[in-house]
């Protein structure tokens, strides 16, 4: 996708989740209502979601809001990609997902992901935004900055 069409599609996307979340402090409908924009905004996003962290096991991630196919229960923070994003708190921009050392395979199908790290008001980290694309190479520094930043509207505010 041409970098000009992508970031139009990120700005229509913030706009639509900044308008329908005023006001909403629940953040599990916070997570449904991302996961619903921006998965039908994009078509290159197969699997949208979050990974929270589990507040009986604040060693795991466990999964939340998703669109998308089946997608593992738990992850242990420090492994795979999610887990990476969250004990580093840095997103990660995966090119090729069967790269990356202990990449956690949900579904076969996912060739390339971006995980952001997710904090609230206080600066912790609450979750990760996980998403996957059957094609190789479809995130870049665009995707990084626009969920970078939603995030912080949505979640951090
Ligand atoms: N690939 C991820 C696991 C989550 S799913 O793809 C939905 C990872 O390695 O963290």
């Amino acid at each position: 996708m041409q970098a000009d069409q992508k970031k139009a599609l990120y700005e229509e996307a913030t706009k639509e989740l900044v308008s329908i979340t005023e006001g909403e402090t629940n953040v599990t409908a916070l997570m449904a209502t991302v996961s619903c924009i921006l998965s039908e905004k994009f078509d290159y996003y197969f699997w949208t979601g979050f990974y929270v962290v589990d507040p009986n096991k604040q060693n795991e991630l466990v999964v939340g809001p998703y669109q998308g196919t089946l997608g593992c229960l738990r992850i242990p923070i420090g492994r795979g990609v999610c887990g990476t994003a969250a004990s580093t708190r840095e997103t990660q921009l995966v090119a090729d997902v069967h790269a990356f050392p202990g990449h956690i395979a949900c579904d076969s199908r996912s060739n390339s992901e971006i995980v952001v790290p997710v904090v609230n008001a206080d600066d912790r980290l609450i979750a990760v935004l996980d998403v996957d694309s059957v094609e190789l190479n479809s995130f870049d520094e665009i995707d990084r900055v626009e969920l970078e930043t939603l995030m912080q509207r949505i979640f951090a505010q």
